[in-house]
């Protein structure tokens, strides 16, 4: 049987199950009952709670399906609400950030004083720059303390901004910057890697070369690598940024409103062409705040570890805005987790005495493979929850993370969403909630998740999977995809007429929780990260000598899932193992190392139907060992048995 059948079969055997500990519910933020209360009310008492607002909101939402507004005529500012106000409230001296760089012994401990006087300063450089409200800025910076900075001294500008994960190329970050007609650039010289420096100055170089509109760009020096400063483009952030004041008054937070696009986020979809997901200002941050407050049970002293990037919606999200609205004290670490050994993540976590952890399945996995040993090596009992995010977690790791991390002890969140939503929307909620290993549980108080069978109706639960909906809008929800509202209905709000099609299939079991199960669509999932099997393809294409690709994902006990590409190649070109690492190597580079297929089967012909399609799903059983599904349809069925003895050889 092939890895995924396995590992769904195993979820739905799955019986394991782990109530609250009394003594958690008795301290715990969500309190039995906390699902009982009225949507809206919930919503509004958030936004009032958690948000302070320069103009109080007079409606507290607008629904012209698929189109939605939240906490209508609000005025606020994400930057204020993230910093300044704590300042104003007493706590400067509380830590906002512990950052720790990849070198050893290379860390600061940031305050909420000290965030505001860099935030103030890099938003008075900004300003000098040319850059004020509505101006679009584009970011791909790594994790220092800088990525933080910049985006909320865009927000306190009232800058939309969209941030492109550091592991993407300078062909993705140029689209991106294309797209989003961006007029300025903050990167890096280049980013600490696992002891390396990994550039990003050059590639956004390459990347300003294709973006015509970016007229400055900013670069923050970081390990001193070489760069090339472009006169009268390229400036260093420390002589714009250091010599400015850092006094609060002399750049005041810009009142928004709440419906003003805050950020963008590209996201692959099922074609080529990344979605530009639009965010807004007031339902994004009650949303993530609120979350962010409920889920992982933040108290006044928590220390709090989201072990993303802040390139991902994750990072964004539970990083830098929900923490920083609940004045939250956050670690934040640079570099890879076995730097200089694979107990990094261990000794942060011993350092600082964190309490939560909210990492990926892919991440646990990889521990996993290393062995406890590393672990055992440090003392993490000041860990209280443990977070999962980004796919479906496997049974076996979700115990081995409870164990071996969580001591046996804390509850797990395992949080479903995307990056269209915002916030998560299907978590447990420690202190309440029985835990089910696999199980990602309930809709978030306020949430109308649910499970549709092919015509739209709600599938009773314990009746089997069906696709994955939202029935409501809620706050933190993308309010359209980019100069592209077309697309937005047509992939979002198409297949059903009375909710939001996540993409994911899922199954609601007797006792009402949800067990996701991947998704519907060509999206892949590899490490966390999404990607398109016609992304990849197009690359691949992009390649002189690639005449046709098909791209599909296998199981994979690591990543989740791994990119197998079946390739076919000109007249003359041959495969060959070279061939195969310049391919990958090429992917690589159109899109970024993220994307390089882990296998590639060159092969004459690929499998297509008789109306020239080619058969993805023959190709899926081919790369994960399968026995062959039905190929009645193919032209010509001699063609996968072909590739089958290709794949074995
Ligand atoms: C897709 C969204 C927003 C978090 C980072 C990923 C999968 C995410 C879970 C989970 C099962 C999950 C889904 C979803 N996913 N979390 N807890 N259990 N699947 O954001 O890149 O927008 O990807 O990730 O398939 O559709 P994203």
């Amino acid at each position: 049987m092939a890895e995924e059948t396995q590992n769904i079969s195993a979820l739905m055997a799955e019986e394991r199950t782990y109530p609250p500990d009394p003594e958690f519910t008795a301290q715990a933020n969500a309190q039995p009952g906390f699902y009982d209360q009225d949507p809206d009310e919930f919503w509004e008492k958030e936004a009032r709670e958690r948000i302070s607002w320069f103009t109080d909101f007079t409606k507290l939402k607008e629904w012209d399906r698929p189109h939605a507004k939240w906490y209508l005529g609000g005025r606020l500012n994400v930057c204020y609400n993230c910093v300044d106000r704590h300042v104003e409230n007493g706590l400067g001296e509380k830590v906002a950030y512990y950052w720790e760089g990849e070198p050893v012994d290379d860390r600061l401990t940031i305050t909420y004083a000290d965030l505001q006087s860099r935030v103030v300063k890099a938003a008075n450089a900004f300003k000098s720059l040319g850059i004020g409200k509505g101006t679009k800025v584009a970011v791909y910076l790594g994790m220092i303390p800088e990525a933080p900075v910049t985006l909320l001294a865009l927000a306190r500008l009232g800058a939309p901004f969209t941030f492109v994960f550091g592991g993407f190329s300078a062909n993705a970050l140029g689209s991106r910057m294309v797209e989003m007609e961006c007029e300025y650039l903050i990167t890096q010289d280049a980013s600490n890697r696992r002891g390396k420096a990994a550039v990003l100055k050059s590639i956004a170089d390459e990347a300003m070369d294709m973006a015509p509109t970016v007229r400055t760009c900013l670069t923050v020096k970081r390990t001193g690598s070489d760069v090339t400063m472009k006169d009268g483009r390229d400036q260093w952030w420390h002589d714009v940024v250091d010599g400015q004041s850092d006094d609060p008054a002399s750049c005041p937070c810009e009142p928004m409103d709440a419906e003003d696009m805050f950020f963008l986020m590209f996201s692959s979809g099922t074609t080529g062409r990344p979605k530009g997901i639009v965010h807004t200002t007031a339902g994004y941050l009650v949303g993530v705040a609120t979350t962010h407050y409920y889920v992982f049970d933040i108290k006044p002293d928590t220390v709090y570890w989201c072990a993303a990037d802040i390139g991902w919606i994750t990072g964004h999200s539970y990083i830098v805005f929900g923490p920083l609205a609940n004045a939250t004290t956050s670690i934040m670490y640079e570099g890879t987790p076995d730097f200089p050994d694979k107990d990094r993540w261990w000794d942060i976590i011993e350092r600082y005495r964190a309490n939560v952890l909210y990492t990926a399945p892919t991440s646990i996995r990889t521990h996993m493979k290393w062995g406890a040993e590393y672990a055992q090596r440090h003392d993490l009992s000041s860990l209280k929850v443990l977070g999962s995010v980004g796919e479906p977690i496997n049974p076996e790791a979700w115990v081995w993370y409870r164990e071996n991390i969580g001591g046996g002890r804390t509850p797990i969140v395992d949080t479903w969403w995307q990056t269209e939503n915002g916030m998560i929307l299907v978590t447990p909620l420690p202190g309440i909630t029985t835990l089910k290993p696999g199980s990602a549980t309930r809709p978030f108080p306020g949430v109308k998740a649910a499970v549709y069978d092919e015509e739209g109706n709600e599938i009773t639960p314990g009746d089997g999977a069906g696709y994955m909906v939202v029935k409501e809008p809620w706050p933190a929800m993308f309010r359209t995809l980019y100069n592209d509202d077309e697309r937005f209905k047509e992939t979002y709000w198409q297949k059903f007429p009375d909710a939001y099609l996540a993409g994911d299939s899922a199954r609601v079991d007797e006792d009402g929780d949800f067990w996701m199960m991947g998704r519907i669509d060509d999206v892949m999932n590899v490490s966390g990260h999404r990607l398109s099997t016609i992304e990849v393809e197009s690359a691949l294409v992009d390649h002189p000598e690639v005449a046709q690709a098909a791209v599909v994902s296998r199981a994979d006990a690591t990543t989740g899932q791994a990119i197998v590409a079946y390739v076919t190649l000109k007249e003359g070109a041959e495969g060959s193992t070279e061939k195969l690492t310049e391919l990958r190597n090429h992917v690589g580079t159109v899109i970024g190392p993220i994307a390089k297929p882990a296998n590639i089967v060159f092969s004459n012909e690929l499998p297509m139907t008789r109306s020239g399609k080619i058969m993805r799903r023959l190709l899926k059983d081919v790369a994960e060992n399968r026995e062959l599904g039905d190929t009645t349809t193919l032209a010509d069925p001699s063609v996968v048995e072909e590739l089958k003895a290709r794949s074995e050889s």
